[in-house]
């Protein structure tokens, strides 16, 4: 398949989203970018808010935003991939009320059109799980929402997960937005039947599987990126 049928495809990027923390988000958000890339496509990644932050003599830096920058090419400005960084690692409306800043929709929107104006695909890393809010008044729904980013959702593979995969989808299409694929994290190593899951995820989930990557001790987004089938 040609770049442009996949820059058609995945014009403006996605937004990806988890069955929760902690499940490989920012794994399959790297190993996306790196496919996209594979693909001709210039893809850049972004955490619009992050909570865990480390003190640098740049500023605070976040382990997850300096994975998606790394991931992208061409390389963004810190700024643009993080435009909040909160350095307690708390729940976003925590984190944010202990450093003093109020969380607004707007420099989050308009650090997405500085990375969209240089690039054919933003990946977008959401906060948690789907219902996680950003701020008192703000749902990572209402950012979807403003940025049009279709969503795709990260299922973290271990006991529980049908139920967690399910409950999200049906959040995302309550919230007005557009699940587009998901994909399967192997996270948990001792997991029992992971093909009898995923094959009940595929039958009871509303998009398709872009592909599952499975555990690794070191796993890396360039050599998982094969295992994603991105085709529109
Ligand atoms: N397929 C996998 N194989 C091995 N480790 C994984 C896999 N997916 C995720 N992990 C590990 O699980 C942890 C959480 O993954 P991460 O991508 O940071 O999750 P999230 O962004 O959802 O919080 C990381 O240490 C990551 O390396
Ligand atoms: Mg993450």
């Amino acid at each position: 398949m040609s770049a442009d049928a996949h820059r058609d495809a995945w014009a403006g990027g996605v937004f990806v989203t988890g069955t929760d923390t902690g499940i490989g988000k920012t794994l399959s958000s790297c190993t996306l970018l790196h496919a996209l890339r594979a693909r001709g496509l210039r893809a850049v990644g972004m955490k619009p808010l992050a909570s865990g932050c480390e003190s640098t003599p740049a500023g605070l830096r976040n382990e997850d935003a300096l994975a998606l920058q790394a991931a992208s090419d061409p390389r963004p400005a810190y700024g643009d991939v993080n435009p909040y960084a909160l350095p307690a690692p708390l729940a976003p409306e925590i984190a944010a009320r202990e450093a003093g800043i109020a969380v607004d929709l707007a420099p989050m929107r308009e650090a997405y059109a500085r990375l969209a104006a240089e690039a054919d695909a933003v990946v977008v890393e959401g906060v948690g799980g789907w219902a996680a809010p950003l701020a008192t008044d703000l749902m990572q729904a209402d950012l979807v929402r403003a940025l049009q980013l279709p969503v795709v959702l990260v299922v973290g593979l271990r006991l529980g997960c049908l139920n967690h995969a399910i409950l999200s989808a049906r959040a995302i299409a309550a919230d007005g937005c557009r699940l587009v694929g998901w994909i399967g994290s192997g996270v948990d190593p001792a997991m029992l039947r992971i093909d009898e899951n995923r094959a009940l995820l595929a039958a009871r989930l509303p998009a398709p599987c872009l592909g599952w990557l499975p555990w690794q001790a070191a796993p890396d987004p360039a050599a998982l990126a094969a295992r994603l089938d991105l085709r529109p």
